[in-house]
């Protein structure tokens, strides 16, 4: 197939890390070191498969305006020859140090996994330095990836997925004090309640409790489809034991299209999360005709309030504001004097039935309904066919705010602080732009508007060797 130009595609990004050409999916390695912000993720720059895996590379000084760096990992040796899987980045000395899984298939086409690390001094070009834990460990099964590592107590240590011999899903605790010779502290979950497997931890303290994000691989159960779902548990970790008291799995985001996030401490202390707005059973979408596949979501600021875990985009998004729409006193069905393909809507004392039509144009819509106790994310495509884009209960009183990010090809709604969060991928007609409340009961009691410019650095079509080295992408 013969991919089309990126300038002609109406569902190129302007304000989520994507990539040109190919698959993306995790954030890997994110990291504030020297005044700048990491974000690798993982990318097949080959194609729009879950193939030949390596580490994407984009920087930024403020967090809103990116650019990207040559590819920093690839995938070819001996313990990673079939890919360069998830993981995360510390800083030792004044090097910056990746840590990754070598995803291998060995002569018999069975699995291996190997953590290995690749280090940097300039935070551009990096040196593979090969694997520090080879294989398994006894009791676990080769699906063993994803560590996120961090310093504390005078100690490296690393949560790790894995996936126990009788097939279920946990998250393992080791340390180390050299990042070289690792020693297993402990199993962090109770395996027989988290799926088959368990990827992309990631443990962190905020406001005054222990996090631990991870998602979950779940097989298919009675009517419940296979499902892969991203959450977190908090209570206190006690490392030298690897002992976590925790509270009970809860999804991090209700939309269709989350998964694999994984955060990294900012300078001034925020502890900030970003996604991969995909799914691993998705096979393709509209922009694969453009040659790319999947992004991330905007970075979002964690926060643990009275129990819940409350998302919102970093507060340096504002700055891609443009001219504010400002209105007030909204009620019944009316069509906006706003449109756009790229902007952020603020809603507040929202009351009534509530029904707001996001990308409008003929049939096609994005619908977000309120109603007491749920909220419901819909797309409408041109022929009327709805699909349920995310769906959560609320508690009594909730959703009586919103904030809502829409991209090209992309929508985050976060309600109320931020306590639930839906995130899904859209591909209307770049002339569906219309924004409507459509239930007749809805009130509104301020709304403001503003288009959002791109945050990337450069024209689409350059600075993407990529994309002069392979204009046709085959499936
Ligand atoms: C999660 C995941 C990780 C793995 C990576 C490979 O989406 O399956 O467990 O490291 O993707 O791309």
């Amino acid at each position: 197939m013969t991919a089309q130009r990126p300038d002609a595609d109406p569902w190129r990004q302007q304000f989520h890390i994507a990539a040109l050409r190919g698959l993306v999916n995790d954030p890997n390695g994110l990291i504030h070191w020297n005044g700048r912000t990491h974000v690798f993720f993982q990318i097949n720059p080959t194609g729009c498969t879950h193939t030949n895996k390596g580490w994407a590379h984009v920087v930024s000084d403020d967090l809103v305006h990116w650019h990207r760096l040559p590819q920093a990992l690839a995938p070819g040796d001996s313990f990673d020859s079939h890919g360069c899987y998830s993981g995360s980045a510390v800083v030792q000395g004044d090097q910056l140090v990746l840590i990754y899984t070598g995803n291998v298939r060995n002569a018999q086409g069975q699995r291996e996994s190997y953590q290995c690390l690749a280090r940097s001094s300039d935070g551009i070009r990096f040196e593979k330095l090969g694997p520090v834990i080879s294989g398994a460990l006894p009791g676990y099964t080769a699906h063993f990836r994803d560590p996120k590592v961090w310093a504390q107590d005078g100690r490296w240590w690393m949560v790790l997925g894995a996936q126990t011999e009788d097939l279920q899903g946990t998250v393992l605790l080791l340390s180390s004090e050299d990042l070289r010779d690792w020693h297993l502290a402990g199993r962090l979950l109770d395996a027989g309640h988290h799926g088959y497997m368990c990827e992309c931890p990631d443990l962190f303290t905020l406001d005054g409790q222990d996090v631990l994000l991870f998602s979950e691989q779940r097989a298919a159960q009675g009517d419940a489809p296979a499902s892969n779902i991203a959450g977190w548990v908090a209570g206190r970790a006690d490392l030298a034991t690897a002992g976590y008291a925790h509270g009970a799995f809860q999804r991090l985001d209700h939309g269709r299209d989350f998964y694999a996030p994984q955060t990294f401490e900012h300078a001034d202390g925020r502890r900030i999360m970003l996604g991969w707005m995909g799914l691993p059973e998705q096979d393709s979408a509209p922009s694969v005709a453009y040659g790319w596949f999947h992004c991330l979501t905007v970075p979002r600021e964690l926060r643990l309030v009275n129990g819940r875990l409350c998302q919102q985009p970093i507060d340096e998004l504002t700055r891609l504001r443009g001219p504010e729409t400002h209105l007030e006193g909204l009620h019944g069905a009316q069509t906006l004097p706003v449109q756009g393909t790229s902007y952020e809507l603020e809603l507040s004392g929202i009351s009534g039935r509530f029904a707001l039509d996001l990308r409008a144009g003929g049939a096609e819509r994005t619908r977000l309904e309120l109603s007491p106790g749920a909220v419901r994310l819909t797309g409408i495509d041109a022929l009327g066919q709805a699909t349920v884009l995310g769906h959560a209960d609320l508690p009594p009183g909730a959703g009586q705010s919103l904030r809502i990010l829409v991209d090209h090809s992309s929508v985050e709604v976060f309600l109320d602080a931020g306590e639930i969060v839906l995130s899904a991928r859209i591909y209307p007609e770049a002339s569906a732009k219309g924004i409507a409340l459509t239930a007749p009961d809805a009130r509104v009691a301020a709304l403001s508007f503003w288009p959002l410019a791109s945050f990337w650095d450069a024209d689409l079509t350059t600075g993407d060797p990529a994309f002069t080295r392979a204009e046709e992408v085959s499936q």
